[in-house]
């Protein structure tokens, strides 16, 4: 089995040399760059904005994997988008359409993603995952880095396996929360392709990153 994709999460980065911090995961083999944005209000956490995905943008040429846990986020697409998302993922719950918004990020020329909480069901992606090129299992609630792992998803990442196996695409698997070196092997085994990891790849610091992530992707032996 190839090793998964691996996002890591700049939230649990050093906020004061993001950019740096950028390039130091870029050095050491991040394959995207997760970036968690959220608003107080869809989730209980602000995060980042389109400025700032704008300023780190010259500091990798590796895909934006954009997270959007806000509500609205219709009026947001753009600004995503033209500050250098690759990749743009949102929450069916952050608004009414989550079919029109999936169209509107792929008219903007951006992959686009939908994002499952622990308490939505795979069925959530019956009638748009013939139109996504990404699903995000999220499993811990969003919000905040550093949760533990909830089991239970390991299910809903085999059942979306299993749904986007059917459709015959190229559609991203990508699992986010609590992903470290003992949840990201069941990750893979229950069909997740690309993982998000915050805690588990910035731990130790920068000249930790390049051994953090080649564990995560199984490359050396857990511990
Ligand atoms: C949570 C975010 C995650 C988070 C992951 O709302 O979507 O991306 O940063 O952090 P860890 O890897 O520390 O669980
Ligand atoms: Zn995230």
């Amino acid at each position: 089995m190839a090793p998964p994709l691996i996002s890591p999460s700049i939230l649990s980065a050093d906020f004061s040399r993001l950019g740096e911090e950028v390039r130091a995961i870029d050095a050491a083999g991040a394959d995207w760059i997760h970036v968690d944005v959220m608003d107080g209000h869809f989730v209980p956490n602000i995060t980042i904005g389109p400025m700032v995905v704008k300023a780190l943008r010259p500091h990798t040429t590796k895909p934006f994997d954009v997270h959007l846990m806000i509500s609205p986020v219709d009026s947001y697409l753009e600004a995503f988008a033209e500050a250098g998302a690759d990749i743009i993922t949102i929450h069916p719950e952050a608004g009414p359409h989550a079919h029109r918004t999936v169209q509107a990020i792929s008219a903007l020329g951006k992959k686009a993603g939908i994002s499952l909480n622990p308490a939505t069901p795979a069925k959530m992606l019956d009638y748009l995952i013939e139109e996504i090129d990404l699903v995000l299992i999220m499993s811990v609630n969003p919000g905040f880095g550093g949760q533990s792992f909830i089991d239970s998803q390991l299910r809903k990442i085999e059942a979306v396996r299993k749904m986007i196996d059917k459709t015959g695409k190229d559609i991203r698997l990508e699992v986010d929360g609590g992903v470290d070196r003992r949840t990201a092997p069941m990750c893979v085994d229950a069909g997740a392709d690309v993982l998000v990891a915050g805690t588990a790849t910035f731990k130790g610091g920068s000249s930790y990153y390049a051994d953090n992530i080649a564990a995560l992707k199984g490359l050396v032996p857990h511990g």
